[in-house]
Order: structure tokens, then sequence, then C-alpha cells
């Protein structure tokens, strides 16, 4: 028998596609010496986003103060800036206790999955979603069940469907708001909607809110904590994309509503994150001064800003092509465009995004990574400059061509007479 031949089972439905077998093969090409755009990943830094002056001034300031293992919630003035931050958004009943400082959201929604599942247990995640929650909660032992955004309804997630999914086994619901991979907001009757479900069937909510201050337009963020003191309710935030800092991996999370009902819950995530010790602490240290930093990121959401001006590019370059659908993201980076199944023969695999990476060099991930199985899906990311992002969508309609059904010729009786025929 051999050491360690087969993986573990736990990780049998696990899939990272951000960086899967597609990024495999475009690492390969790139090592080969062909540049590769890489459209798969939300990483800022990729595409010359740097951090903001705020941020490097307080990390260079920080540096002695940061060399031991911190409190295992996070440093007193990383958990008082966040306290702040998300009072003024309205949640109320918080105090320091409640906030915990982790390596990045990615830890902190594998920390508050493991809490609070027991084998068999249930989750709703939404469908399509970032994989993180679908993935978290299968380590933990427990079942993600997916619940419907529905393109036609701007990615709202479709509350008939969370309803028709709960069963005994439920414990909880994820909320992903600004959503990855669609870029939708939801308004306040949504996710209230969701906060009554969550009421009715005694769910926890995990709201993931990392894309929070990443809103364009104008339009404001709705904290789902904000709107209810009464349902257990852990928000999830993070200065990877804001800050544009997602190396530093600093993210924390934010447990609110009713104490006593979710004390074993809360024992649970104060034992796991004791055993991680604590996070990064020199990073939490610039928590302060990033929190307080809203102007850079603003900068970039306006007209001229980054964001703003690649949205823009992206959104008019596919509108010229025909047959492809998407909903203007309200926020975050991403667009979830799709063929029309009328307009294409849509491989049911995912041929066009490798012929995409093989032949114009381009990477993208396409709709199953994120838990969407209807094919013809796939996820752009908007984060190079405007003027890559053209050419990358016009390669993108170039290639899609291939796959365009040809309309049924007229016949030739059918034709309409030119004028004094
Ligand atoms: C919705 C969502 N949550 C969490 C993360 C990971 O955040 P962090 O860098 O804080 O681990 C991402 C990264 O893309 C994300 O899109």
């Amino acid at each position: 028998m051999m050491f360690c031949e087969n993986r573990s089972d736990k990780l049998s439905e696990i899939h990272s596609d951000i960086r899967g077998p597609l990024y495999t093969r475009a690492m390969q090409m790139q090592a080969r010496g062909t540049q590769v755009l890489k459209l798969n990943s939300g990483n800022p830094a990729t595409y010359g986003f740097t951090m903001p002056q705020s941020v490097r001034e307080a990390l260079l300031q920080s540096v002695d103060n940061a060399v031991g293992y911190c409190d295992l919630r996070g440093m007193p003035q990383a958990r008082q800036a966040i306290l702040d931050y998300h009072r003024k958004k309205g949640i109320a009943g918080i105090g320091m206790d409640d906030i915990y400082l982790g390596n990045g959201v990615s830890e902190l929604a594998c920390i508050c999955l493991e809490a609070l599942l027991s084998f068999g247990h249930e989750v709703l995640v939404p469908s399509p979603g970032y994989s993180l929650w679908s993935n978290g909660a299968r380590l933990a032992g427990a079942k993600p069940v997916f619940y419907r955004c529905d393109e036609h309804s701007d990615w709202y997630p479709d509350a008939g469907d969370i309803r028709r999914k709960i069963t005994p086994k439920t414990r909880a619901i994820v909320i992903i708001n600004p959503n990855n991979p669609t870029g939708a907001l939801y308004p306040r009757q949504v996710l209230e909607s969701l906060i009554q479900i969550a009421r009715e069937h005694h769910l926890v909510i995990f709201s993931d809110e990392i894309y929070d201050r990443l809103v364009l337009d104008g339009k404001p963020h709705i904290s789902t904590a904000s709107l209810a003191e009464d349902v257990p309710i852990v928000t999830l935030n993070g200065l990877s994309k804001s800050h544009c800092i997602c190396g530093f991996r600093c993210g924390w999370m934010v447990l609110s509503g009713p104490r006593d009902d979710s004390r074993g819950f809360r024992e649970g995530i104060f034992e796991l994150a004791a055993m991680r010790l604590c996070s990064n602490a020199l990073t939490q240290l610039v928590v302060p001064a990033a929190l307080e930093d809203s102007q850079s990121t603003n900068a970039m959401l306006v007209p001229g800003g980054r964001l703003y001006e690649q949205r823009r590019a992206t959104v008019q370059e596919l509108r010229k092509i025909p047959g492809i659908h998407f909903v203007e993201n309200s926020a975050a980076f991403y667009l979830f465009p799709w063929m029309d199944p009328t307009q294409f023969r849509i491989p049911q695999d995912n041929t066009f995004a490798r012929e995409l990476l093989e032949e114009k060099h381009i990477l993208l991930v396409p709709g199953n990574g994120f838990d969407w199985h209807t094919p013809g899906f796939f996820r752009l990311v908007m984060l190079p400059q405007a003027q890559q992002l053209r050419q990358a969508v016009q390669a993108l309609g170039d290639l899609l061509d291939r796959y365009r059904i040809t309309p049924t010729p007229v016949p030739v009786s059918q034709l309409p007479r030119a004028a004094g025929e």
C-alpha cells in the first residue's frame, strides 16, 4: 500500500475553479512564454492596483507592535475600529467581544461554519455563488443546498426557492451581498424577506459583505444585521478588495443577534479561534487607518476612477455582441453574462473557456465554478485597464461566433423585392 495515494474523502466535492485546471493550464502556457490575460481572479494587485498611502503608513508605523501573538479575537485597536464601522452601518447591540479578526474572510467562513454545523446538517448557499461557502460547508461535514439567484430578477435570491429547500436539517443561510460572481446589490425588501425566512425557521445568517465598500452609482449598501436584532447573524468583511490588499489576509466577523440562543455557537467560535492562536497581527494594525480612509476606495468608483471606467468599457463592448445577455453589476468588479440558447449552440462542458484560453490567451471561470450548472454562463473580472478589457471582450465575441446558430436561410421566393423589381 502506498503512503498517501488517495486524498481525503472529504474533498471529493470540493472545487476551487478560480485556481483550478484551466488556471493550471494557463500557468503552463505562461511558463512557456505565452502572455495570458487572467480574468479569473478578483485580485486587484495583479492588475496594478496598489495599497492606499494610508495603509502603507500605518503598516510601517506598526512593525514593532505586532511581533507577538495577540488576543485570539484580535488587537483591541482593530476591533474598536471595526466596531465603530459596523455600528455606523446600523448594527445594534454589539460590543468588542463580538468581533473576531481572521486571516481573511476565507478563514473566518470556515471557522463559523465549523462552529455551527454537525454531520448531516444543511446550509443554504447561493447559486451562483463564491464557492468558499459551499466548500466550507462540506468540510464542516454538512451539505450545501443551493438556492437560486434569478438572472431575470437582477440576480436577486429567489425566496420561494429558499423556502422549498428548507428541511429539518437546515441550520443556516449564506447571503453574499454584494454578490460574487453577479455583482448584484440587494435592496432592503430582499434582505428582509431572507431575514424573515431565517426568523421563522431558526436559521443563523452568514452575511458575506466583503464588497460593501465597492458599491457603484452612489447606491447604499444595507448590512443584513442592521435590519434584525432578533436573528443570529455573522457579518463578514475585510480589506482584501476595498483596499486592494488581498495578500495581507485581513478580514473580520461580527456576531450579532440574541446571545442566549447562540451560546454554544459562540463558544465554538471562541474555541476554534483559540486553536489557531490569532490572526496576522501586523495587518490588523492597518485596520483603523484603512477604515478611516474611505476616500481611496471611493476614488475607484466614480467617473474617471478605475472600477467605474473598467465597467463602462466592458459593458459597452459586451452590448455589441448579439445574443450575450448580462445584468450590469451594481457593485464589486464582476459580471456574470450568458449566451442566449436561441442564438448559440452552447457547449455542455467548459470547451468554450478552454478554447478562449488556448486560442485567445484569456482565462476566465465558467459558470460551474460558481455552483451554477446551466451551461453558457461565465464570470468576467473587470480589473484590467479599460482598453485591455475592450480588447478581451472583442476577442471573446470573435470566439463566440463559432458557436452561433447560423440563421436559417430565407428561401429566395420569400426575400423582400427591391423597389422597381
Ligand atoms: C464573496 C467573497 N468572500 C470572501 C472572499 C475572500 O476574502 P478574503 O481575501 O478576505 O479571504 C472573496 C474573494 O474573492 C469573495 O469574493
